[in-house]
């Protein structure tokens, strides 16, 4: 029989493994189980592991591919930016290292029902949960095009976002926009052609629609702390992000947490910059990103980045 199971290949695995030391003991968490390759190379490994989704369908895929190891493993649906209470739950188990692949599956990705694609047509959706209320065709339909441009902008880095806002305004006026295709057909024809496109034009404004439903940079920064918090010493941390808004986000977490000086770390209103003493020592300065190999073999991969940290 055909295996229609979803293919995926977790990104910087290789990488990661190295970063996380699994044969060490203890619990890892993996606050981003999605298909479970980057958890069952932890498995593998010896490691024990917690793993969040907040999406029931990839923790019903990853609970299958991990049924083989038993008691090694713990599957729990909820949201990583809710560890400290997830591990209160469990009793604080001692955890070893924390890992969040972030952002979508491929699994996600390429299930049109799901609405995150603009290259096949599906409902605007692009919940991560989908037992959240807010989907993306309610922002589209309903937000005021002051604050979709100002979404486009910030989280799609779109330089024609009031632009592509008025477009969606226009268009609505004719009908509800229900589906990706339509959606980023109205996001095309509000961008200007110029000379042969890298990428198509639609791909920032799905970025910055995606980024809203689930609230992706929201507790990200926070996030970090936490899991630095439930790291025993030695223990280590590796997130992988894939654009740079959320890669930002977490350098400048982890420079913070090293105790390292950091001239772009934001600022309060007095133009101070947090500080405090150092809780993780960096285990490289700059990201590791994938080899040329896994860039052309994978390229979901292509603009993932890896930082990792040890919890002192
Ligand atoms: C890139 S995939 C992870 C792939 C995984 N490392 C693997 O090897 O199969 C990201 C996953 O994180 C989940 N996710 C994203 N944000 C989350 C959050 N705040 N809390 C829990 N899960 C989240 C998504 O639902 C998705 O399944």
């Amino acid at each position: 029989m055909r295996d229609t199971r979803p293919r995926h290949t977790p990104v910087l695995l290789v990488e990661t493994l190295s970063a996380l030391n699994p044969a060490r003991g203890g619990w890892l968490v993996d606050a981003t189980v999605g298909l479970g390759g980057h958890s069952e190379a932890l498995l593998a490994a010896g490691a024990n592991v917690l793993a969040i989704d907040r999406d029931p369908g990839a923790l019903r895929y990853a609970a299958e591919r991990l049924a083989g190891y038993g008691s090694q493993v713990r599957l729990i649906h909820g949201d990583f930016r809710s560890l400290k209470a997830i591990l209160a739950e469990l009793g604080q188990p001692q955890v070893t290292g924390v890992l969040a692949d972030l952002g979508v599956s491929s699994w996600q990705l390429d299930d049109l029902t799901r609405g995150f694609s603009f290259r096949q047509d599906g409902p605007l959706d692009m919940r991560m949960d989908p037992t959240q209320p807010l989907t993306a065709a309610e922002i589209v339909n309903s937000w005021e095009e002051a604050e979709l441009a100002e979404m486009i902008r910030q989280w799609g880095e779109e330089r024609y976002a009031r632009r592509v806002a008025r477009n969606i305004v226009a268009a609505r006026a004719t009908g509800f926009i229900a589906t990706t295709g339509r959606l980023a057909e109205i996001v095309r024809q509000a961008i200007p052609a110029r000379g042969p496109q890298r990428i198509d034009p639609a791909t920032r404004t799905f970025q910055a629609l995606r980024i809203a439903v689930n609230r992706e940079l929201d507790g990200l920064d926070r996030f970090v702390s936490d899991a630095v918090e439930a790291l025993a010493p030695g223990g280590r941390l590796a997130i992988i992000t894939f654009h740079s808004l959320e890669d930002r986000i977490v350098k400048h977490a982890l420079r913070r947490e090293a105790g390292v000086p950091d001239a772009d770390a934001p600022t309060d209103f007095w133009g101070r910059r947090a500080t405090q003493p150092p809780r993780l020592r960096l285990l490289h300065r700059r990201p590791i990103v994938p080899t040329d190999a896994e860039a052309a073999s994978n390229p979901r991969a292509r603009s993932a980045k890896l930082r990792s940290a040890e919890r002192l």
